[in-house]
């Protein structure tokens, strides 16, 4: 019989425990942060009916990157591509009972059917940190603070990434009274922008002629493609109506620039007038983090203010602002700038007693010593193989064991174990009721 493939499916990963032990220290670190700012974890299925992304994600996401499920006819699921409408969804479903601001984090595993590259996958896991219920903006600064010490916890420096961010309030400003564009093409400007940084200038000159033939937009547009600083860019349009000025995506983007100034996290933050976000239900500040270097010349990760999102389930009006992060994304990030310490992919045996039984006689007398340990929490490894006791302690070396205990007959008859300090390769025979007290003094004389 032919053998199957032993390749997980195109774009799918599998993780072993030293790799999935790397991942889970970044999780577990971003866990840290979210937490010291509130943050609770939520969690939501992985299969969700198509309508809700098809209404306010993108038309690209849903209906040529998702996985879809058609298991009743007529009835379409979709594999989460990502959590932000699951998010509206169950927070629209429990409004009233939720306190605001409310203030969660998740990491579900997503799917999109993407060509595989470096740091993506089809199938992948995201960080989600959002607040909802809190329009100010406060809470997109909030947002900014908890990446930057994110970054700042992994030991990143403002030289090696950047928010870049942007606001789509303002850019309808500028695209509504500086360009006198129609609201109704702001969508299709939106998706130009976001694709700019992702086409060779040719192609996206090309593709930007064909989809605007006015040529005060065009001008416009790539002016917005290459701006890196509010001044900047307004230098470039000449006579900006007053009316521009008093604009609220105008006030808004000002005002938040000086917030970040004043907390101390403006070196982190660089504004983009070509970042959009190619979702369509962002509203507000929008933002990309991209690695400052050569390496990893895709965005890390991104997010945004969405305001009317919780209106595809209820008539109340609740904003929320966060972002989604691609870990393996940020996993590249970190193994670029070596941020990631060599200990963190080795499993610590330290704290771990092996047990060595010298033959099969003892084989349930050293099952009942582990069941005494693992009652204490202290982790333990019992031997079945049987191998003379030099194999035994080898094996226990080579893992980097402090403890090891060594159960024969002798021991067994007389409810007794002989405990080994590796290091010092000192043992001695005790009862069994005094083995726990004397697994702490070894281990902390080690610590000493
Ligand atoms: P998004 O930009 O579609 O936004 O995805 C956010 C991040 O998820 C990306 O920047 C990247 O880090 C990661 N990601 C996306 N696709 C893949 C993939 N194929 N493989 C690996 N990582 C990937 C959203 O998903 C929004 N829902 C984020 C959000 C939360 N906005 C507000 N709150």
């Amino acid at each position: 019989m032919p053998k199957f493939s032993k390749e997980p499916l195109r774009g799918m990963e599998d993780f072993y425990p030293d790799d999935l032990r790397q991942l889970n220290w970044i999780i577990d670190t971003i866990r840290d942060v979210a937490e010291r700012y509130g943050y609770e974890e939520y969690e939501t299925p992985r299969l969700e009916p198509i309508e809700i992304f098809a209404a306010k994600s993108s038309d690209e996401l849903v209906y040529e990157q998702s996985f879809i499920v058609e298991k009743k006819k007529g009835e379409k699921l979709i594999l989460i591509p990502e959590l932000t409408p699951s998010l509206a969804r169950i927070v629209a479903k429990k409004s009233q009972e939720l306190k605001k601001p409310i203030r969660w984090y998740s990491v579900p595993i997503c799917y999109r059917y993407e060509r595989p590259q470096r740091g993506r996958r089809r199938e992948f896991k995201q960080i989600n940190i959002d607040i909802l219920g809190d329009n100010s903006l406060y809470a997109d600064l909030e947002i900014f603070n908890i990446i930057v010490d994110i970054f700042k916890e992994f030991g990143a420096t403002p030289t090696q990434f950047q928010i870049f961010y942007n606001n789509r309030r303002f850019i309808d400003s500028v695209c509504s009274i500086i360009l006198k564009m129609d609201n109704k093409n702001l969508p299709i400007l939106y998706k130009v922008l976001d694709k700019s940084d992702k086409m060779d200038e040719d192609d996206f000159e090309k593709y930007v002629t064909d989809t605007f033939q006015n040529e005060t937009i065009l001008q416009g547009i790539f002016i917005l493609k290459d701006s890196n600083s509010v001044s900047d860019l307004l230098e470039k349009f000449d006579n900006i109506p007053e009316e521009f000025y008093k604009s609220d995506g105008y006030k808004e983007l000002i005002m938040f620039e000086q917030y970040l100034k004043e907390i101390g996290i403006s070196d982190y933050c660089n504004f983009s007038s070509s970042v959009v976000r190619g979702l369509d239900y962002y509203t507000g500040i929008v933002y990309e983090v991209f690695d400052t270097g050569k390496e990893n010349i895709r965005s890390i990760f991104g997010g945004g203010r969405y305001d009317d999102l919780l209106s595809l389930f209820s008539d109340e009006k609740i904003s929320g602002t966060g972002f989604g992060m691609g870990v393996l994304m940020l996993n590249l990030f970190l193994e670029t700038y070596d941020l990631i310490p060599q200990e963190v992919r080795e499993k610590d045996y330290t704290d771990t007693v092996y047990i060595a039984s010298i033959d099969e006689t003892v084989s349930l007398y050293a099952f009942k010593i582990g069941q005494i340990l693992r009652n204490e929490e202290i982790p333990c490894l019992i031997d079945f193989k049987f191998k003379n006791l030099k194999n035994q302690l080898s094996k226990a070396n080579e893992l980097g064991v402090l403890i090891t205990l060594i159960v024969g007959a002798k021991e067994m008859n007389k409810n007794e174990v002989t405990i080994r300090n590796m290091k010092t390769e000192e043992q001695k025979t005790i009862k069994i009721d005094k083995l726990i007290e004397e697994f702490y003094y070894i281990l902390d004389e080690y610590a000493e």
